[in-house]
């Protein structure tokens, strides 16, 4: 009875895709493709050494306070440990970030689209942009970027060497930051390596065949690229502290969401598609590295992988009727089937990619730094 189910969520996703111009093609869907091992990316060695330094250098924010790194941090699995994300100072974010370890796997012809509403689905320059750019995220306006950055001879330097001579620009950066990204990819994963324990093994049995994991988290990077409604419960603090509720609602309308004042809710790939059928849809996050990125789900609302496993265990979260998707169902898995999936799932993360920021000589030109004077 499974087969209906996911013909029907593939039809109407492709036409509500089909609309959204800017995103991935969705795969076609014949099944779910298997779970395997990541082929390798090759990326340029000059230019991924500046994209790392330009990831952590917060001149390039509008105040020159913060940087990628403020909120991917390297120390924290390229995410922050905390349910709900900071934001531009003003401002304050309303979603957990996924960790940026793979995410040069996703976009283009992955058919993978970036953010939890799946709302970008081309290029990493285009993904650099939208987070260079975005008032409530770097809100950096990129010809003062250009020239902050041509004031400081180690870029100048460094752009020199990696582009032939050119110097800062910033098409350039938008390029640059993306082969750092690149080189952002697990190492040494149990499970690409065939290095599975017992228990884990039992956990992948039970991944692909009782507990149906593998129907919505499949290929290489355990997603399918698509958006579905799991009944994750809301993060209350959305709209309780003004701050981040005022993010939100400029959020919903830089998207065009007509309704955007009355909703108490993360209205996920609503927020693309306009369709209500769509509410409370969010994209089927990668399962690798798991390790170090909790808290899980869109809004940190799951702490631990033990209670993510119990909640699918459920059947997942409560929602209005016909929202949830229907593969969602109590599982009547028993502690120790809950117990081998969760090896299972750690059996995906790899080395700890953590590194100490290079903290960049911010007098060329001189900018005050409130956030460090403060922290
Ligand atoms: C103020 C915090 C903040 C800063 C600064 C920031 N990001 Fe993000 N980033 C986020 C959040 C939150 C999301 C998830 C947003 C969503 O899904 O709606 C995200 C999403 C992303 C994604 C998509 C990941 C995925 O798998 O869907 C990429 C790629 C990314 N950021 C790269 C960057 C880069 C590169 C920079 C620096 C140019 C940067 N970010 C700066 C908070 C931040
Ligand atoms: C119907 C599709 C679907 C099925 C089946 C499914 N998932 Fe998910 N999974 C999702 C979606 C969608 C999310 C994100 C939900 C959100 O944030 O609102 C998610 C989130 C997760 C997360 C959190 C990852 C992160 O980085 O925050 C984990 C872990 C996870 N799922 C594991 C599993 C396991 C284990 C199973 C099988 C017991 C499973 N999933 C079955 C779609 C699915």
């Amino acid at each position: 009875m499974e087969l209906p189910v996911k013909l029907r969520l593939s039809c109407v996703l492709a036409s509500a895709l089909a609309a959204a111009s800017f995103m991935a093609a969705p795969p076609s869907w014949a099944g779910p493709p298997d779970i395997g091992p990541l082929p390798e990316i090759k990326y340029d060695e000059k230019k991924a050494a500046l994209g790392k330094r330009l990831f952590s250098d917060p001149r390039l924010s509008g105040d020159a306070a913060i940087s990628c790194a403020s909120c991917h941090d390297p120390k924290e699995g390229f995410t922050k440990r905390a349910p709900l994300h900071i934001a531009y100072p003003g401002s304050d974010h309303f979603r957990n970030a996924p960790t940026l370890i793979n995410t040069a796997h996703k976009g283009g012809k992955s058919g993978i689209p970036w953010h939890w509403d799946v709302r970008i689905g081309t290029s990493l320059n285009d993904m650099t942009r939208d987070m260079l750019t975005e008032s409530y995220v770097m809100n950096m306006d990129m010809r003062i970027m250009q020239e902050r950055l041509k004031q400081d001879p180690v870029y100048v330097q460094m752009f020199k060497d990696a582009w032939d001579g050119k110097e800062p620009a910033n098409g350039r950066v938008r390029d640059s930051i993306p082969e750092f990204l690149k080189s952002l990819v697990s190492k040494n994963v149990p499970f690409d390596q065939g290095k599975l324990s017992s228990d884990a093994k039992a956990g992948m049995e039970l991944f692909k065949g009782k507990a149906g994991c593998i129907n919505c988290h499949n290929g290489v990077l355990f997603t399918d690229g698509k958006p579905h409604n799991t009944g994750v419960p809301e993060n209350p603090e959305v709209f309780k502290n003004p701050a981040r509720h005022l993010t939100y609602i400029t959020f919903m309308f830089s998207l065009g969401v007509e309704d955007r004042f009355n909703w108490r809710r993360d209205i996920g790939y609503m927020t693309v598609s306009h369709d209500e059928k769509d509410l409370g849809k969010f994209i089927t996050p990668g399962l690798r590295e798991l390790k170090y990125t909790a808290p899980y789900m869109h809004n940190g609302m799951i702490a631990t992988l033990d209670d993510v496993v119990e909640f699918y265990n459920q059947g997942g979260g409560e929602d209005r009727p016909g929202l949830k998707d229907g593969l969602m169902k109590p599982l009547g898995l028993s502690a120790a089937e809950k117990k081998s999936l969760v090896a299972f799932l750690l059996s995906l993360s790899g080395d700890d990619l953590a590194y100490e920021p290079e903290k960049p000589n911010l007098s060329y030109p001189a900018i005050p730094n409130w956030y460090e004077a403060k922290n």
